[in-house]
């Protein structure tokens, strides 16, 4: 375990041992960007750092790009399914007392080969640009609505809350063809999943789903909400599950229903969390770029007037939004045997967390990284990880931001702020909870 290893740790002038140990895992400083300023002294002077903040098992920081690249790669060597993400000590042990694990879930990011890979290939080749293709027009409607929509609001709103939250949504609801009147319950489990340590978001959540049935987020205990809502989803993924086997579609429900791993259909744990896993993480993230992304052009006319005279710069400004807002602020390995990182020695069984919003943040390898330009290039930001667990919906959600920016961009001829934009209060998937604009329409 990782507290045998002797503190190797030499404080640098001005580091608050104690204090910038728990900015990185608190949420707060995640919605008020303080945490950058840890982030840019660790990249500096300690960027593989041992982290010991307050009620969290401790782990090593990793804040450098470079970092953050070796260890998503050598994936054998730094595993998954032990420790996924940054979770409160007595949180993980509840569950563990509770369910027998640790992993409420297990998906693909809970994983490792060979079943990690096995499952992964079942859809592979639907998440791949040959495949999607086909859903271009799909998307490029579901778009339009939503600037449509924006158009009829007469020239004040909130992005987050009429065209961020809702675009991706009914997207990733089409491909797993969950119908339109269930989008709302699935939008407050992916808030309440993502977004329980924000009292707005699960205010927000509330409101949406008025009237829809009863919510969980009530127990009083976070960890007890998080084991109602696992429930919740797998009773409802469990009859969809049901109904594909039964009545094949052409949707990815299907494929993830009727797949099997070595000739046997997969686990039910499996199954549920991979629906899990595209319904949360195939929505809440391209939001949260969609929003940060489009507020950067609201605040640099400049970049917004280049990119609107030249949209071939689309690509290249879809990978700077994804870059400047991270949505996915972190994920966890753990080493399976001593070695090297950054000059600090690991230990077998220490837990690594890979910060991803440090790393595109790193002026190693991003020339003037505080600033947003649309025609960055090259542009190899972090976001979406590395190695095997790379992001499976990669192109989905570049494909998504690209067609909702092609729809939005040549029909704004004036936008501003109209308030001071809100981030949503997490640690681990977040982004703006709220973007006040006022625009006029061509
Ligand atoms: C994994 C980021 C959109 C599905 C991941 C990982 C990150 C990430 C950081 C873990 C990578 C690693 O451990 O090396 C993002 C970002 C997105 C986004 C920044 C949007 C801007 C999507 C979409 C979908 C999706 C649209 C699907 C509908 C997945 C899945 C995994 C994953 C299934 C697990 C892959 C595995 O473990 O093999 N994503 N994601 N993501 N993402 Fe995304």
């Amino acid at each position: 375990m990782a507290t045998a290893f002797a503190d190797p740790v030499i404080p640098f002038p001005g580091f608050d041992r104690a204090s910038d140990d728990n900015i990185l895992v608190n949420p707060e400083a995640m919605a008020d960007e303080s945490v950058h300023a840890v982030y840019n002294r660790l990249r500096d002077e300690d960027p593989v750092h041992w982290c010991a903040p307050t009620g969290y098992r401790p782990f090593w920081a990793v804040t450098r790009h470079a970092d953050i690249t070796t260890v998503s790669k050598a994936n054998n060597r730094f595993i998954n399914s032990k420790r996924t993400y940054l979770a409160p000590a007595d949180a993980e042990k509840w569950t563990l007392d509770t369910i027998g694990d640790t992993h409420l879930f297990r998906s693909l990011v809970d994983l490792d080969d060979p079943l990690h890979m096995k499952l992964r290939r079942l859809t592979h080749d639907w998440f791949l640009p040959a495949n999607l293709r086909k859903l271009e027009p799909m998307i490029s409607a579901v778009a339009k609505d939503h600037v449509d929509r924006m158009a009829a609001l007469g020239g004040e709103c909130d992005f987050v809350n009429e065209v961020a939250l809702f675009y991706p949504l009914r997207v990733i609801m089409r491909i797993l063809g969950v119908p339109e009147s269930d989008e709302p319950m699935m939008l407050r489990m992916t808030q309440e999943m993502f977004g329980a340590q924000d009292p707005d978001v699960v205010a927000r959540s509330k409101l949406i789903t008025t009237g829809i049935g009863a919510l969980s987020g009530s127990s009083g205990n976070p960890q007890v909400d998080l084991f109602q809502l696992a429930q919740e989803y797998f009773a409802y993924f469990g009859a969809i599950t049901a109904d594909r086997r039964a009545n094949p579609r052409d949707d990815l429900s299907t494929i993830i229903a009727n797949g099997t791993v070595d000739g046997e259909p997969i686990g039910e744990k499996e199954a549920m969390s991979y629906y899990v896993i595209t319904a949360t993480a195939g929505h809440d993230t391209t939001s949260s770029t969609a929003a940060g992304g489009f507020e950067q052009l609201v605040r640099n006319p400049d970049q917004l007037a280049r990119l609107q005279a030249d949209l071939s710069l689309l690509p290249s400004a879809v990978e700077e939004m994804i870059r400047w807002v991270t949505p996915v602020k972190h994920f966890m390995r753990t080493a399976t045997e001593d070695c090297e990182l950054g000059g600090r020695k690991i230990l077998a069984g220490d837990g690594l967390c890979l910060f991803y919003w440090s790393g595109n943040r790193d002026a190693r390898v991003f020339a003037d990284p505080f600033a947003f330009k649309v025609d960055r290039s090259p542009n190899p930001q972090t976001a979406f990880g590395n190695g095997v667990h790379m992001c499976l919906g990669l192109h989905l959600a570049r494909l998504e931001i690209r067609l909702l920016l092609a729809e939005l961009l040549p029909r704004i001829k004036t936008v501003e702020l109209a308030g001071e934009p809100k981030n949503s209060i997490a640690n681990f998937v977040s982004g703006r909870k709220t973007l006040p604009i006022r625009y006029t329409f061509r």
